[in-house]
């Protein structure tokens, strides 16, 4: 039987053809995967990279809950013409503690991957509060509402409890301080001493000039003002043996 004989067997019974097609594509997925299960870190370590504040994390969800991730993405890919717009490409260590990831696919707004630091907080909240008042072109919708819901952080010790039980490592004391570490980021008067003890020194203390309540967007512009800060780009050296 020649091939193209043996082909038309296989061509001509819809089972075996099935069958056949199952086994092939397992073996691929196989081929895929299993190194997965062998590999000791599928992440290469860098340092910097610590779990978010009470305060960010509260950002993080409020980011989330508003969909910003429908016009913007949070991952520089390794091409020239995005690395020279928005920094370092991203390393897959940088969002390992995000709950769900904030990659995104949709890209109507820039990259926010490492805007923190790029703005003052003062032209975070001119922008989320009228975009057009700042980039008249801009397409993106006002958010002055954030505004609006003061946040007392009742439930951030419950928030960050629940990202420890899906791998976070977050500390029981990091638990047990959650609410005050949640106001000492933003309140420069206050003891952040243990805020800074437990998360480092890269944690942006907000200055809230006396504003008596903290509302959800300073819990955003918290937030925005972290990310891409953590890792030291300047000594970051990717280890190419891995
Ligand atoms: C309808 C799409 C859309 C949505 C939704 C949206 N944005 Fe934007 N965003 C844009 C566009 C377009 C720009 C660029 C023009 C500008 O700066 O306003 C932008 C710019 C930004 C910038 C400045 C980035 C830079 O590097 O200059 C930040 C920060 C930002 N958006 C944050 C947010 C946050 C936070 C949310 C959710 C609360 C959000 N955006 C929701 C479209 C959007």
């Amino acid at each position: 039987m020649s091939f193209l004989d043996k082909h038309k067997v296989l061509e001509t019974n819809a089972t075996l053809l099935l069958v056949c097609s199952l086994l092939v594509v397992s073996i691929g997925g196989l081929v895929q995967i299993a190194p997965l299960f062998w590999l000791e870190n599928t992440i290469e370590d860098v340092d910097g990279m610590r779990p978010y504040t009470p305060l960010e994390l509260t950002g993080r969800d409020i980011y989330v809950r508003e969909g910003c991730y429908t016009c913007h993405s949070q991952m520089i890919r390794p091409m020239r013409d995005e690395v020279e717009r928005y920094g370092h490409y991203s390393l897959a260590a940088e969002s390992k503690y995000d709950h769900p990831h904030q990659w995104g696919s949709k890209r109507t707004g820039p990259d926010l991957a490492r805007v923190g630091g790029r703005y003052s907080d003062d032209w975070h909240v001119d922008h989320l509060r009228d975009p057009q008042s700042v980039v008249p072109e801009s397409v993106m919708p006002k958010y002055s509402f954030l505004e609006d819901t003061v946040i007392d952080g009742k439930y951030v010790a419950e928030l960050i409890a629940t990202n420890a039980m899906v791998g976070v490592p977050y500390s029981d004391e990091m638990i047990a301080s959650a609410q005050a570490d949640f106001k000492a980021q933003a309140d420069p008067d206050s003891d952040y001493d243990g805020l800074l003890e437990r998360y480092g020194d890269k944690v942006s203390v907000r200055n809230f000039d006396g504003q008596a309540e903290l509302t959800e967007m300073d819990a955003l512009v918290a937030y925005l003002q972290m990310l891409g800060t953590l890792v030291d780009f300047s000594t970051f050296t990717p280890d190419a043996s891995r």
